[in-house]
C-alpha cells in the first residue's frame, strides 16, 4: 500500500503512515499564479493499492479539487486501487432542502465522488447516518466514539452523577451508542433551534437533565461554537457544575476559539480529523488522534 496526502491535514497523514510503518509518498502540488493547482505523483504506483488522506474542511472547494486531482493522478499512473480517506466531509450538512430554492450541496459532492470511480471511501462521524445510503461507492463509516469512551473511562467519571448530553435531538443516536460503551451511563438531550437566516442558536427545552453534577456534551462537530456555548449556559442553569465537551470535528470557524475558551465549560476534547492551526488552539482544548483507527482500517480492509 502506498499512502498519499493532500495539503489539508498532512500531520494526520504522517501519523497514519507511522502507524502503518511506511513512508508517506510525496505529492508535488504546483500553484500557478492564477491559483490553479497542478498535481503530480512522483513515485511509481503501477499495480499498487493506494490511499489518499484529505479532509475537505475549510477551504472546502480548494481541498476537494486537490483530492480530485490526486485521485486522477493515481488512476492515470496505473494504481490498482484508490481509497479516499476523507476524515471530514465538507458540505455534508446541506443534505436536504431546508428552504425552497436551496441546492442540496451533499448530493453534488456525492455525484462528483462517484464520477471519479474511487474504489473505496473512508469517513468519520458523518453528520447523518443516512449519508452512506446515498453513496454507491463501497465505504467505511468510522466513529470517534470508541476514542471518547476510552478517554471518559480513563477519567473515571462517576456514572451516578454524570450524564451524557446531546446538544440537539439529531445527536440522540450518538449518545445512546456512547452510553452503551460506558456501562449504560445515563443520557439526556437538549432541544436546540437554529435560525436559518442568522445562524443563531437557542435552546427550547430538554429531556432527562435534572439531578446531575457533571455533564459530557457530545457532538459531531464544533463550527462557530454557538451550539456548545448555548448548551453550556443551559446546563449551568440546570444546576450542572462541571461540563466537558467531546466533538469529532474541530471545524472551529469564526470566533469559536474565544467563545469556547470564555464559556462555562471545563474542557473540550476534539479529534484531529481536521488539522487545527496553532492560532485556533486554546488552553481548554485537548486533541485526540484518529490516526490509529485509520491505519487499522487501511491495514485490514483496503
Ligand atoms: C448540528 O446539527 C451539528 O451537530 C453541530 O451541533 C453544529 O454543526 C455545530 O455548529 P456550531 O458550532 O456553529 O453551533
Amino acid at each position: 500500500m502506498k499512502l498519499f496526502s493532500g495539503t489539508s491535514n498532512k500531520p494526520l497523514a504522517e501519523k497514519v503512515a507511522k502507524e502503518l510503518k511506511i513512508k508517506l509518498s510525496p505529492v508535488d502540488i504546483h500553484i500557478f499564479p492564477d491559483g490553479e493547482k497542478r498535481v503530480r505523483i512522483i513515485e511509481k504506483v503501477v499495480d499498487k493499492h493506494t490511499a489518499v488522506i484529505q479532509p475537505t474542511s475549510t477551504l472546502a472547494p480548494e481541498n476537494y479539487m486537490e483530492l480530485f486531482f490526486i485521485i486522477d493522478a493515481l488512476q492515470r499512473s496505473g494504481a490498482k486501487s484508490v481509497t479516499a480517506v476523507i476524515p471530514y466531509l465538507g458540505y455534508q450538512r446541506q443534505d436536504h432542502i431546508f428552504r425552497i430554492g436551496e441546492a442540496v450541496s451533499l448530493d453534488v459532492i456525492v455525484k462528483m465522488l462517484e464520477a471519479l470511480k474511487i474504489d473505496k471511501l473512508i469517513f468519520f462521524d458523518l453528520h447523518s447516518i443516512k449519508i452512506p445510503e446515498i453513496i454507491s461507492i463501497p465505504l467505511s463509516h468510522l466513529s470517534a466514539l470508541p476514542i471518547f469512551a476510552e478517554k471518559i473511562k480513563k477519567e473515571k467519571w462517576n456514572k451516578n452523577n454524570t450524564v451524557l448530553v446531546s446538544p440537539d435531538m439529531g445527536g440522540i443516536r450518538r449518545i445512546k451508542l456512547l452510553s452503551s460503551m460506558l456501562d449504560n451511563m445515563p443520557y439526556a438531550s437538549i432541544e436546540k433551534e437554529r435560525d436559518l437566516a442568522t445562524g443563531e442558536v437557542s435552546v427550547s427545552g430538554s429531556k432527562g437533565l435534572d439531578g446531575y453534577d457533571k455533564a459530557i456534551v457530545v457532538d459531531d462537530m464544533i463550527s462557530s461554537g454557538g451550539t456548545i456555548a448555548v448548551s453550556s449556559d443551559f446546563l449551568k442553569e440546570k444546576g450542572v457544575s462541571e461540563i466537558y465537551v467531546f466533538a469529532t470535528h474541530a471545524v472551529f470557524s469564526d470566533k469559536s476559539k474565544e467563545i469556547l475558551q470564555k464559556s462555562t465549560l471545563e474542557k473540550v476534547f476534539a479529534t484531529d480529523t481536521i488539522q487545527i492551526p496553532e492560532d485556533k488552539k486554546f488552553p481548554k482544548l485537548e486533541i485526540l488522534s484518529v490516526a490509529p483507527m485509520i491505519a487499522k482500517e487501511l491495514k485490514t480492509n483496503s
